[in-house]
């Protein structure tokens, strides 16, 4: 499939993945709509897209807040036209404690990771089906294939963005609208500039991108990546709890803490 005069919304497009898929798209010569908290960083990718010849236009919301996806959505339609590919990737990270519980941080991650995903559906998905055309992408991460230590909450956000995304695929087979699920492997962005533990086969962000808008040109149903680190989460899912418990005893402590 071509980009070619396509228009396309990307959440989480002030930064890292969500950038370089934005400008990877429109060098394709799709029209990007940016949405993101911060609306300076997605204006300065506006002007960087149009200083190279492409069409974008922003509108800042928080993906967590059903009435500021729909609002920005909306502002996004009325200035590129309706969208024909989503790509709903905004996500943050943080780790599940449970020495105390911050619970907070979980809520709202969850909020972000899997109600972001379904409020930018929902914002497109109507006029999709009326079109009878479209595709919904979401960015999930292939932590959703196993539950880690520590990573309860981020863990099971993307594994319910996953069956979200399998359900939604199915139930709109004979609609016209492609779904894809993308699993990236670590990938170098500020989300995981933080971590101080080695990170096996980590990516540069824009080689990320340029797979993950291959796979959607192709219209994968399910983008895992890269193979590496996809045999190992696959094959971790089969290891007695004890390895991982081992593999793992002593993450939590190279963590920041809340507050700290
Ligand atoms: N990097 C990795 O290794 C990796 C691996 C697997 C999966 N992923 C997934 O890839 C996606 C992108 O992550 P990244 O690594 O590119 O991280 P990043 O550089 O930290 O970017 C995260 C993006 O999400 C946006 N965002 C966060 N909270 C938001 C909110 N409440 N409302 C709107 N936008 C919000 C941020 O924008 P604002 O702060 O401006 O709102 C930013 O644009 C995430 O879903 C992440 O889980 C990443």
């Amino acid at each position: 499939m071509s980009f070619a005069d396509r228009i396309a919304f990307i959440t989480g497009a002030s930064s890292g993945i969500g950038w370089e898929v934005a400008k990877e798209l429109a060098r394709q010569g799709c029209k990007v709509g940016l949405v993101a908290r911060r609306q300076e960083a997605l204006e300065k990718l506006a002007d960087e897209i149009a200083t190279h010849g492409g069409v974008a236009a922003s509108a800042p919301a928080d993906v967590s807040d059903r009435k500021q996806v729909q609002s920005a959505f909306r502002e996004l339609a009325d200035r590129l036209g309706p969208c024909d590919l989503l790509v709903a990737n905004a996500g943050v990270g943080v780790p599940s404690f449970i020495e105390p519980f911050n619970i907070a941080d979980v809520e709202r991650m969850i909020r972000v990771n899997l109600f972001g995903v379904i409020y930018a559906v929902e914002a497109v998905l109507p006029a999709m089906l009326r079109r009878g055309s479209g595709h919904l992408a979401a960015v999930s991460s292939l932590a959703a294939y196993k539950g880690l230590p520590v990573e309860s909450g981020y863990c099971a956000s993307k594994a319910a963005v996953n069956t979200y995304m399998e359900s939604l695929r199915i139930q709109l087979r004979y609609r016209g609208i492609h779904v894809t699920t993308i699993c990236p492997g670590f990938v170098r962005t500020p989300m995981t500039e933080v971590n101080q533990f080695h990170m096996p086969w980590l990516m540069e962000a824009d080689e990320a991108a340029r797979r993950i808008v291959r796979a959607l040109a192709r219209r994968k149903k399910v983008y895992n990546f890269p193979w590496q680190t996809t045999l190992l989460m696959k094959v971790t899912r089969w290891l007695p709890d004890w390895v991982i418990a081992q593999a793992m005893a002593g993450y939590d402590k190279s963590l920041p803490r809340p507050g700290a």
